[in-house]
């Protein structure tokens, strides 16, 4: 499935390493032993799980994602609201493809979401935001959960994922300079290191400029 052995840079303690601001975050499957993929350890109590966003996890995903992006440089604190906008929105949400990932002690640790876009006129994803609790970063969950949702989109007959992110981060995922390397283009100026696009089934991806969902607000 989702490489979850291989993960890299997470022990078997996943615990926070300190105490963060949205401490009481708990997600839906915490303890319904509801499915869901464990990574880097395989096994309950080792790593991250990861799994569809549930009903039940709602509003613990927007306090996760307000948390996320509290002291995050550029960020204006309309994170939580775009994820509930998209949601609302049929044209937009893709049922199955908000991924969410919880730590042993049951903490939902990281969300990460792809809504329908388009490349010219051929539909594609779009990966935004991705969100990872304040004191749970940096130790596999925003990976995990990334990984398993780009998976479950190619398992879904998704064709092309395109990210607006840290340049130094999605190329582990296997995304490249959008615009440079396929002649994807942004909506905006925006950085071609920063705009990247992946292909989920070996296929070049056309070439065009993207439109995202209304939420976004981009044109
Ligand atoms: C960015 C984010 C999703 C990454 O998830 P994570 O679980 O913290 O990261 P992982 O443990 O999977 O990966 C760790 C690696 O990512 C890098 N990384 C983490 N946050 C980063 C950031 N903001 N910019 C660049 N690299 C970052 C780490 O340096 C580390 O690199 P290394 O493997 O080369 O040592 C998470 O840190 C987060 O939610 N940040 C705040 C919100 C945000 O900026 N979201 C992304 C924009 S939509």
């Amino acid at each position: 499935m989702n490489g979850e052995s291989s993960e890299s840079g997470v022990t078997g303690d996943t615990g926070p390493s300190r105490v963060s601001s949205a401490d009481g975050v708990r997600g839906a499957a915490g303890s319904a032993g509801a499915g869901g993929v464990w990574s880097a350890g395989g096994a309950p109590g080792r790593g991250w799980r990861t799994r569809p966003e549930a009903p039940e996890d709602i509003p613990a995903v927007r306090r996760l994602v307000l948390a996320a992006f509290d002291d995050v440089e550029g960020a204006d604190g309309t994170e939580a609201d775009l994820v509930d906008a998209l949601r609302r929105d049929p044209a937009a949400w893709l049922p199955g493809l908000s991924y969410v990932a919880d730590a042993p002690d049951g903490t939902l640790a990281a969300q990460a979401l792809l809504t329908r876009c388009h490349i010219g006129e051929v539909p594609a994803v779009a990966l935004a935001p991705c969100a990872v609790l304040p004191g749970y970063q940096k130790r596999g969950a925003g990976g995990a959960v990334i990984r398993a949702l780009l998976e479950a989109a190619r398992a879904a007959g998704e064709r092309t994922a395109i990210v607006l992110g840290h340049p130094p981060y999605y190329p582990r995922f296997g995304f490249e300079p959008a615009a440079s390397r396929f002649g994807v283009l942004p909506p905006q100026a925006w950085p071609d290191e920063a705009f990247m696009a992946l292909s989920l089934d070996g296929s070049i991806p056309p070439r065009g400029t993207v439109r995202y969902a209304a939420a976004f607000g981009i044109r």
